[in-house]
């Protein structure tokens, strides 16, 4: 059985001991188990602005799973504070039964839960609302772009005492802590902010006056809740905008903060969620650990816990960080997003068995952008933790199991090889290519995206575990499909490139993306990549070639080259990178004709064309399926189903999604299944493959 490190690596992964992660900690009156915290993080749960089973649920699930401090996403505390649709309003007693059942189910677990509260400030808009937003100044925010009104001194004691009523509802609905959002979307952050007070009152000017609607709201917090409650502070420790917050005016605060004394700790965070969200929720394209200099400082300022968080991908890891003394606890959000079992699995030497987070943020933070819940890209269940899943094939007696046949190793497949597996059926997988992994595969290929390769060494990882046998470079035909006897098939083969109908017949220097990173094809000298997907695509082969050293320019139909990067939080990344590389970006053009010589695009804003004579033309464009196998074996009347870009070509999270499906329900075995067969021992994993998969280190 070939794994995907090498023995020895497994092994002391296995033995180390985490004696950090896994001490004890007290926050005021709450001790934690263990130093990973599952961080506040907007989920889109709610209801009408109330909190759903789907809540209770979704983090029952993670403290199931070991975590050891849960903070919920933030309650809003003021009814001028509406910036997006399915935000809890924390200020309605309404709220409370809610409360009640997420901590019930939580506490079950033996975990802590605290709730995060807060008010936006003017980070918002008046969409919801119909009220100006509030802010210390009239200061428009990046993106919201609204000017808010300046609050005045009685609507700053209402924001203190909605602070205190929410808190109030908290301590009734269970919650063991109160944790303030003053970081990156908030209005304490606002009046924190030189770039965001301009005020000449005892609220703005010097750091002390701004600092003080954070002490009265912490003053106000606490008279309510007392000390049965613990309370924490999370602050931007820096903002990365101009005149903004910096580290050393997040540690004075954090002083500030310990001298009253009515504080347990204090959680940290980096960036502004409008201006600079990009840091917040750092991708793939950001080192590990990126925002660890924040606690760092801080902690060697003050005595009282500190909290790191920022892409911590693994248990490793943030035991380094405690023992580097960096910090005292550990945000782990994504990663516990990506797997519920995150911490039980580290705990119990299963490092290797975690879904590592990809921290591309396809499923999770560019779900919040588009207002709908919050899910993950390699896990089906993220989200949907309160759906009653159907009895599985191996739970109904009734039901044999079969053998299933999956034809295709991409994401698609690899889920739907998990699903079926896991509802007892006997699973085998083919793939035509040497290793695993689809366009998954390649796309780990280029420049900062091998984190995503490590979608497919979970799966793989996965198929182990469940004895599903993976044989690479096996064309499945319909003649060899039969000789298998499976009793279900699930085709899961993909989608091949187009050719479309502006390249000219004979053209030999036009080539699809996937021919640059399977090496197929070896584009020199100027390029023209066409990007008609608007995601990593183009983006990523653009950054190879001109690594490469070619010219590379980008032509888009669309308003702007990568356009939902944007919503996964690439694109301002990618820009800096495009610029530092010279590549070039050109929009609004859409490709009417390459002779091999002269590339026509329309210009369609003003309808007039424009010429370009590159060496070569790359395509990032919709691919066709691979359906060919799907229909014949339809035709030859073998029960088949099929998943993913085969259906029609999309993102991973659809492949994952509808495998997931389909190997839940693989129907039953026509005949039933002898009982000298029932008998027969599972198969052991087996993965017989050609080659070994390449996978990104753990990070
Ligand atoms: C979808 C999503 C929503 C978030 N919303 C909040 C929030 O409401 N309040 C907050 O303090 N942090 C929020 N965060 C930031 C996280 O707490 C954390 O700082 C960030 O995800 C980096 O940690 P990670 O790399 O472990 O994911 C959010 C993060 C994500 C992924
Ligand atoms: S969608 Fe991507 S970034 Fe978000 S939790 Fe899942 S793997 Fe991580």
């Amino acid at each position: 059985m070939r794994r995907t490190e090498p023995e020895h690596v497994r092994s002391s992964l296995q033995r180390v001991s985490h004696r950090y992660l896994w001490t004890p900690l007290a926050l005021g009156p709450v001790t934690t188990r263990n130093r990973i915290v599952f961080s506040a993080h907007l989920t889109n749960y709610a209801r009408d602005g109330l909190p759903t089973e789907q809540h209770a649920a979704y983090y029952a699930a993670r403290a199931a799973g070991g975590t050891g401090l849960i903070v919920t996403e933030e309650h809003s505390t003021h009814p001028t504070d509406w910036p997006y649709e399915k935000l809890i309003h924390g200020f309605h007693r309404d709220v409370i039964p809610g409360y009640r059942q997420i901590t019930d189910a939580v506490h079950r677990h033996r975990v802590p839960i605290f709730a995060q509260i807060n008010h936006n400030g003017g980070q918002a808009s008046s969409m919801y609302t119909r009220l100006p937003v509030w802010a210390p100044s009239p200061v428009a925010d990046p993106l919201f772009r609204e000017v808010p009104k300046a609050v005045s001194h009685a609507e700053i004691d209402e924001i203190v005492a909605g602070y205190a009523l929410v808190a109030e509802h908290c301590a009734e609905g269970g919650f063991d802590g109160i944790e303030l959002q003053c970081s990156h979307s908030s209005i304490v952050r606002g009046f924190l902010s030189p770039a965001t007070n301009r005020r000449t009152d005892e609220y703005g000017g010097s750091l002390e006056h701004r600092a003080r609607l954070l002490h009265e709201i912490v003053a106000a917090v606490r008279r309510v809740v007392g000390n049965r409650l613990a309370l924490g502070v999370r602050l931007c420790g820096d903002e990365l905008i101009d005149g903004g917050t910096t580290i050393d005016e997040a540690v004075q605060v954090a002083r500030m903060v310990e001298a009253r004394g009515q504080v347990d700790y204090i959680n940290t965070s980096i960036g502004v969620a409008t201006a600079t969200l990009f840091m917040i929720e750092a991708s793939m394209h950001v080192p590990p650990g990126y925002a660890l200099f924040i606690p760092s400082a801080i902690r060697v300022a003050i005595d009282l816990p500190v909290v790191g968080v920022g892409r911590f991908k693994d248990p490793l890891q943030a035991e380094r960080a405690l023992a580097e003394g960096h910090c005292d606890l550990v945000g782990v959000v994504r990663g516990q997003i990506a797997d519920a079992d995150f911490a039980a699995k580290a705990q119990t030497g299963l490092t290797e068995d975690i879904r590592l987070c990809l921290s591309c943020n396809q499923e999770c933070v560019g779900r919040m952008g588009l207002n709908r819940w919050l899910g993950c890209i390699e896990n089906p269940l993220t989200g949907r933790e309160s759906v009653v899943i159907r009895p599985a094939v191996a739970h109904d007696r009734s039901v044999e199991p079969g053998e299933v046949l999956v034809v295709g190793a991409g994401p698609g497949g690899l889920q739907a090889a998990i699903s079926a597996a896991r509802a007892g059926h006997r699973v085998t997988v083919w793939e035509r290519h040497a290793e695993p992994g689809g366009q998954v595969r390649l796309a780990a290929t280029v420049p900062n995206r091998a984190e995503l390769g490590d979608m497919i060494r979970n799966q793989v990882a996965e198929c182990q575990r469940l004895g599903v046998v993976i044989d690479c470079g096996v064309d499945a035909t319909i003649e060899r499909v039969r000789s298998a006897r499976p009793h279900h098939v699930i085709v899961a083969t993909g989608a091949t490139a187009a050719s479309p109908w502006w390249i000219g017949v004979d053209v030999t220097n036009a080539c699809d993306v996937r021919d640059v990173l399977t090496g197929a094809a070896a584009p020199a000298g100027s390029v023209v990549v066409i990007d008609e997907l608007g995601f990593h695509h183009a983006t990523s082969v653009a950054e190879l070639l001109s690594d490469r050293g070619c010219q590379v320019e980008i032509a888009t139909p669309g308003m702007v080259v990568g356009q939902d990067l944007g919503i996964t939080l690439d694109l301002e990344q990618w820009w800096m990178r495009a610029t530092a590389k010279g590549i070039v970006q050109s929009t609004d053009l859409v490709p009417m004709g390459f002779d091999g010589t002269t590339l026509t695009l329309l210009h369609h804003p003003t309808g007039g064309n424009v010429e370009r004579t590159p060496d070569w033309v790359v395509l990032a464009v919709p691919a066709v399926p691979a359906d060919e196998l799907y229909h014949a074996l339809r035709g030859a009347d073998i029960s088949v189903e099929r998943v993913g870009d085969c259906v029609a070509p999309r993102r991973a999270h659809a492949a994952v999604v509808e495998g997931e499906r389909a190997g839940a329900s693989v129907p039953p075995p026509p005949l039933r299944v002898s009982p000298i067969a029932r008998a027969r021992p599972r198969r052991r994993s087996r993965w017989r493959d050609r080659a070994p998969v390449e996978v990104a280190p753990i990070a």
